[in-house]
């Protein structure tokens, strides 16, 4: 017999989606930070345009960092909190020193797509161990941020 937790899914299986969530957060620390950079150092012909854009993103990157930290609580684990942490195991990289628009919109639409792709991965996770909630909250997230690269895309065309 396999244990099951609070909510009745699989204490293992919530236990590897528990896993694979902070490695997302990690991931999200890294990139609402980043977008926050960019917010800052922005220059150039765009940057009314581009300082107001990178906040609208940084505060939407912001929502899901909470939203996901109390998933992984709910699945009876515990979420990372150090920045120590977050750069071991984020997937996506620390961009310093980004003033150019286009060099900081490239490098958040390779964040975004690195995001997707995990959170493609936890949709099946969620799926395979009945987790509903996770899969719904991936699946918002995905639907989201496909969106918004098809925009990014276009901004840089
Ligand atoms: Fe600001």
């Amino acid at each position: 017999m396999s244990q099951v937790n609070a909510i009745g899914l699989n204490s293992a299986k919530s236990e590897d989606i528990v896993k694979s969530l902070n490695t997302l957060l990690s991931s999200y620390q890294i990139q609402y930070m980043n977008a926050r950079g960019f917010h800052w150092n922005i220059k150039g012909r765009n940057f009314f345009e581009l300082h107001v854009k990178f906040e609208e993103i940084y505060n939407l990157l912001l929502l899901k960092v909470d939203e996901i930290a109390e998933r992984i609580l709910t699945l009876d684990g515990a979420p990372l909190h150090a920045f120590s942490d977050y750069l071991e195991i984020s997937k996506i990289k620390e961009a310093k020193n980004i003033s150019d628009g286009e060099a900081a919109v490239e490098n958040l639409l390779a964040g975004y797509s690195t995001l997707i792709n995990m959170q493609r991965e936890i949709l099946e996770q969620a799926g395979d161990a009945q987790d509903e909630g996770t899969a719904s909250l991936m699946g918002d997230y995905i639907t989201e941020q496909e969106k918004l690269v098809w925009m990014l895309k276009a901004y840089l065309n």
